[in-house]
Order: structure tokens, then C-alpha cells, then sequence
């Protein structure tokens, strides 16, 4: 018989995701509806080793949905990956008299957890990165939001492109994953997106892309590249210019993916997420990571669900291919 949850810990690690804020919320004020405390533990696993803390209550969360960034603060600890620091962090669990844990980001904070699951600590995972790269979910908190921040940005560079018929590169996050890359070219309509899941041949796919595009009649280009294509937007550039005589003008996006108000989306994810961790941890499940499948809100142990793979999303891929003139094998 799994010991009742009394008091909570959560905690926002990583790089922050708009919807962070809504998910903690959640956690807290689901807790409350359960008859759990709830204190939250600013930055990460950092504020963890070193007992950086308060309580949170049911107003002191109010307004918090529609805040971007984390308002517990993020880092990323390089102390809690050593045994002295790892050990810290077990006893602040055990000072602050915590049940359980909710961590909320991605696959390094769930890393982490897994490590403290080995010593004891009961745990709960949310998946909330912007790089939706989590594997055992189809959507982690902040890409919604992220993706139209990104299209914002294109949108307006496709104007300027556009009345000086330029060939624009742009470099979307994503240092391990090209899932933000690939949603945010299909919805710009981008005439090619690299990513780091698929090998390159820049004469298949930049330069013949941006050679089809001209016989249709285009005089503006957009190529969208994630962060983790070897070389980024300035390599992809050099090629195109080298390649086919256009300037090609590099814009990197940068952490401005990563702020502003999160989406009702993501709103609404965070939410549930947050619920489910509380409402499972009360009915007595623990190690567990929330992830959304087929529409549905489910749960994965947290060891499974590190060990499992995601895989780009290439239908999508093709579909844009098709949307910017590929013809039917080629
Ligand atoms: O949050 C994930 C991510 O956005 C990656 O796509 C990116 O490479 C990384 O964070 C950069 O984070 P930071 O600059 O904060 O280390």
C-alpha cells in the first residue's frame, strides 16, 4: 500500500516553456482540491540541492496561466549530476518532509528525476520544452506557442523577402530536434526545411528546391533550418549562395522562441498535465510521466518512457515537400 501524499514539491527545470506557468498552477491547485500542500522549488535542481523554496497556495498561483517564462525560475545543474549534490538534494526531499516530487520539463529534468526515483524519492513527470521532443508524448508544453512565435517572426520577414525577391534562411531552435522546424515550415509554406534527424543533400533538397520554385514563377525564398543542422543557417546560406548566385540572408530567432504569453493551447495542456500528476499521485501511482497520445491524456513509467523514441514526423514532411512544387518522384 503506496503511503498517502500529504506534501508535494514542483519544480520548472531546463530550458523554460511558455505554459510552465500553467502547468504549476495546476499542480497546486489540484493538490489543494486533494488536501495536499504544495511548495515549489525554484530553480530546478539547483534550488533543490540548496533548499531554495516557498509554499504556494491557491491565490498565490492566481494570474499565473498567462505568464510567460517560469516563474519558479529555471537552471540547469551541473551539481545535482555529482554524488554530494545528488545526496543534497535527497535531503532537502527529506527536510521539507516532501511525499513526492513533479518536475516539469524535459528529457534532462526526467534524467534527473529517474535518478532520485533510485534513491527513493517518489516522482512525476511533465513534459515542457518547446522542442516537443519528448518521446513518449506527442506534445510537450510550449511548442503551440513557440511555433507561432517562430511564424510570426517569417511571416514578417517574408514581406521584406518578398519586395526584394531574396532567398531568406532562418534558424529555428532545435539543437537535437527538427520538430519545431518542420511544423513551422509547413505552416509558413517554406520552400525547404532542414532538420538534424534527416541527412542533407543540399542539391536534392535546397537547390533543386529553390531551382522549382523559380520555374513556378517565385522570386522570394524561405529555407527553414533547426539549430542542430551541422553548420546552422550560415553553412546552409554559403551553400545556397555558392550554389545558385542568391544572397542569402540568415536570421536566427533565437530565445525569443522561448518567451511570451503561452497559447490557449498550451494553456490547456499544461492544465491537464498538471491535474493528471496530482490526480494520479492521490489515487497512488508513482514514477510516472504524463504525455498526451491520440488525443488522450496517459501515463508512462518514467523509466519506459525515457528508453522509448520519437521519430520526425515525416508525413508532414512530405506534405510540405508537395506544397513547394516536388513533383511526384522526384
Ligand atoms: O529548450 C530547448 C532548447 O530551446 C533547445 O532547442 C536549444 O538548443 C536550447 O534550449 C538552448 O537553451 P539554452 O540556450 O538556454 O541553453
Amino acid at each position: 500500500m503506496e503511503q498517502k501524499i500529504r506534501r508535494v514539491g514542483v519544480f520548472t527545470s531546463g530550458g523554460d516553456a511558455p505554459g510552465m506557468n500553467a502547468a504549476v498552477r495546476s499542480v497546486v491547485r489540484t493538490a489543494i482540491h486533494y488536501g495536499i500542500e504544495c511548495i515549489g522549488i525554484r530553480r530546478g535542481y539547483h534550488g533543490l540541492i540548496n533548499c531554495d523554496c516557498e509554499p504556494l497556495s491557491f491565490e498565490s498561483v492566481s494570474g499565473w496561466s498567462r505568464r510567460g517564462g517560469t516563474m519558479l525560475y529555471s537552471a540547469r545543474s551541473e551539481d545535482f549530476m555529482g554524488e554530494s549534490g545528488h545526496a543534497k538534494a535527497v535531503s532537502t526531499c527529506k527536510l521539507l518532509g516532501l511525499d513526492a516530487l513533479v518536475g516539469i520539463g524535459g528529457d534532462g529534468t526526467f534524467r534527473g528525476l529517474l535518478t532520485l526515483v533510485e534513491s527513493g524519492i517518489a516522482v512525476m513527470g511533465i513534459p515542457g520544452t518547446i522542442d516537443n521532443d519528448i518521446s513518449c508524448s506527442a506534445y510537450t508544453i510550449g511548442f503551440d506557442t513557440a511555433c507561432n512565435t517562430a511564424l510570426e517572426s517569417i511571416d514578417k520577414l517574408r514581406d521584406t523577402m518578398q519586395s526584394h525577391e531574396r532567398c531568406s534562411v532562418v534558424e529555428v531552435m532545435g539543437r537535437h530536434a527538427g520538430h519545431l522546424a518542420l511544423y513551422v515550415g509547413a505552416a509558413s509554406g517554406a520552400t525547404a526545411v532542414l532538420v538534424p534527424e534527416l541527412e542533407i543533400d543540399y542539391e536534392k533538397d535546397v537547390v533543386e528546391p529553390i531551382r522549382r520554385a523559380r520555374l513556378n514563377g517565385r522570386t522570394h525564398f524561405m529555407i527553414i533550418v533547426a539549430e542542430g543542422v551541422e553548420g546552422g543557417a550560415y553553412e546552409v546560406s554559403r551553400r545556397i549562395q555558392e550554389a545558385t548566385g542568391l544572397n542569402a540572408r540568415v536570421t536566427i530567432l533565437g530565445h525569443v522562441q522561448r518567451g511570451g504569453s503561452p497559447s490557449a493551447r498550451d494553456r490547456v495542456m499544461a492544465t491537464y498535465m498538471g491535474y493528471e500528476a496530482v490526480r494520479l499521485l492521490a489515487e497512488g501511482k508513482r514514477n510516472r510521466v504524463i504525455c498526451l497520445q491520440d488525443d488522450k491524456y496517459v501515463d508512462y513509467d518514467i523509466s519506459e518512457a525515457l528508453s522509448m523514441k520519437k521519430s520526425l514526423d515525416l508525413q508532414t514532411y512530405h506534405v510540405m515537400q508537395v506544397m513547394s512544387g516536388m513533383r511526384h518522384g522526384v
